[in-house]
């Protein structure tokens, strides 16, 4: 597969988003790099350029549907976008109660809706030239709704299952699909989590990884795969079992 000479992320101001920008940042790469807040994105682009990276940054909500097509397509013109990861998330915490209404909705505009107006602006110019690499940042947690994050673990369900869809959509245009399924990486999402993460992998770790997946173009790249396992078996024990295991354990 050759090395994707453009490429799109959101989220790129924090944790995995920003790992993936330095570990693809290299002389003759263009990254085109999102995120809301302008020190923290800034940062790592000037990263990415010591690195000898052209870069070009935007600082958009991806929520915000026009601005997203506008700045998108803008930069496919410049350059054929080869590779978009989209990456941008948000969750109201694991494990510390119910998720409010107000959260719940936020939580699907980001990582739903964001994930929309992310790909979808560019799947089109990729169906027209017959190649591109589209990747949504899914999770283990879209393989079960566990009680701490019911809304966060439907949402990353939501864009996993689009975008297995995707790849058998995309497949005839030459177009590739990768939905990414990572299990706790250590980043500002998972500092306030209160309880013991099972396998926490530093983001750079899982950004190789991540890098190493797309690069042969796995339709699914679930790591650590461990904890993938694990979580795959809920699927196959009893249901009652299987509250009993996840319920959360302050409220019973
Ligand atoms: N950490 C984990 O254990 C883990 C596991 C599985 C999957 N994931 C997924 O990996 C992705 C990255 O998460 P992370 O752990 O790196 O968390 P993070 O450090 O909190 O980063 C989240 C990124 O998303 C951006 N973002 C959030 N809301 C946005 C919005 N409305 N518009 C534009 N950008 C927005 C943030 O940008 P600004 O701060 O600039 O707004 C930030 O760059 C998420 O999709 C997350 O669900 C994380």
């Amino acid at each position: 597969m050759s090395t994707p000479k453009h490429i799109v992320i959101t989220g790129a101001s924090s944790g995995l988003g920003a790992a993936l920008a330095t570990l693809y940042a290299a002389p003759g790469i263009r990254l085109s790099l999102m995120g809301r807040q302008e020190e923290r994105l800034a940062a790592v682009a000037t990263a990415a350029q010591n690195k000898g990276a052209q870069v070009a940054t935007a600082y958009v909500d991806v929520t915000d549907r026009a601005e997203m097509e506008k700045t998108l397509l803008a930069w496919d013109y410049e350059l054929a976008v080869d590779l978009v990861i989209a990456n941008a998330g948000t969750s109201a915490g694991t494990g510390d109660g119910q998720e409010t209404l107000e959260q719940i909705n936020q939580i699907f505009a980001v990582n739903v809706g964001g994930v929309f107006n992310t790909i979808t602006p560019l799947q089109s110019r990729m169906i027209s030239r017959r190649a591109g690499h589209i990747a949504i940042m899914s999770s283990l947690a879209s393989f079960h709704g566990f009680a701490g994050a019911p809304a966060y673990c439907a949402s990353k369900a939501a864009v996993r299952v689009y975008g297995e869809g995707l790849q058998a959509a995309l497949a005839p245009h030459a177009v590739a699909v990768s939905v990414i399924c990572p299990g706790f990486i250590a980043t500002p999402m998972t500092e306030r989590n209160p309880f013991p993460m099972p396998l926490l992998m530093t983001a750079e770790k899982a950004a190789q990884i991540i890098q190493a997946g797309l690069q042969r173009r796995a339709r699914r790249v679930a790591f650590p795969y461990r904890l993938y396992a694990v979580v795959r078996m809920l699927d196959i024990l009893p249901g009652w079992l299987v509250t009993r295991l996840t319920a959360d354990k302050k409220k019973t």
